[in-house]
């Protein structure tokens, strides 16, 4: 067995410890938010936070997140609130909406890091793919939640 911490709350999961972290929350602790893309670290629909960074799960080894917190996109704010959401209602930015969990959790991350980024810090820092072609609206949003997350 291994313990892991999502969202707050101890998990225990009987999996390969090979196995990435993605195939555990999605098909074992029934996290659907993370989305498979690419499987290899290129598009970013993956991603959720370890230790507060973002990490793309879909090559992540399990093993790799044992002693960290993980936060998904369930897990970001408990009611859906959180600033980043907010712009991205208020922006209107989804359109199919497939990558988009996995822009929150990569935004949400930059603005810990760095709460009003520069256009610069943001093609730096959030180099997820939108199929839909959102980055217009990604990139006001983000603006938008700069400073309040
Ligand atoms: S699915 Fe993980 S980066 Fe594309
Ligand atoms: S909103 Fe469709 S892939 Fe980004």
């Amino acid at each position: 067995m291994i313990e892991l911490v999502v969202n707050g709350k101890t998990r225990s999961v009987d999996v390969n410890p090979d196995m990435p972290l993605l195939w555990v929350l999605r098909d074992v602790l029934g996290l659907t938010g993370a989305k498979y893309g690419c499987g290899m670290t290129l598009c970013g629909a993956c991603t959720v936070h370890l230790d507060g960074e973002a990490v793309r799960a879909c090559v992540l080894p399990t093993s790799a997140a044992v002693g960290k917190k993980i936060v998904t996109i369930e897990g970001l704010s408990p009611n859906g609130t959180h600033p980043v959401q907010k712009a991205w209602v208020a922006e209107q930015v989804p359109q199919c909406g497939y990558c988009q969990p996995g822009m929150v959790m990569a935004v949400a991350a930059l603005l810990k890091k760095k709460p009003k980024p520069s256009d610069a810090d943001i093609d730096a820092e959030v180099t997820n793919i939108c199929r839909c072609g959102t980055y217009a609206r990604i990139r006001k949003a983000i603006h938008a939640a700069a400073g309040k997350a």
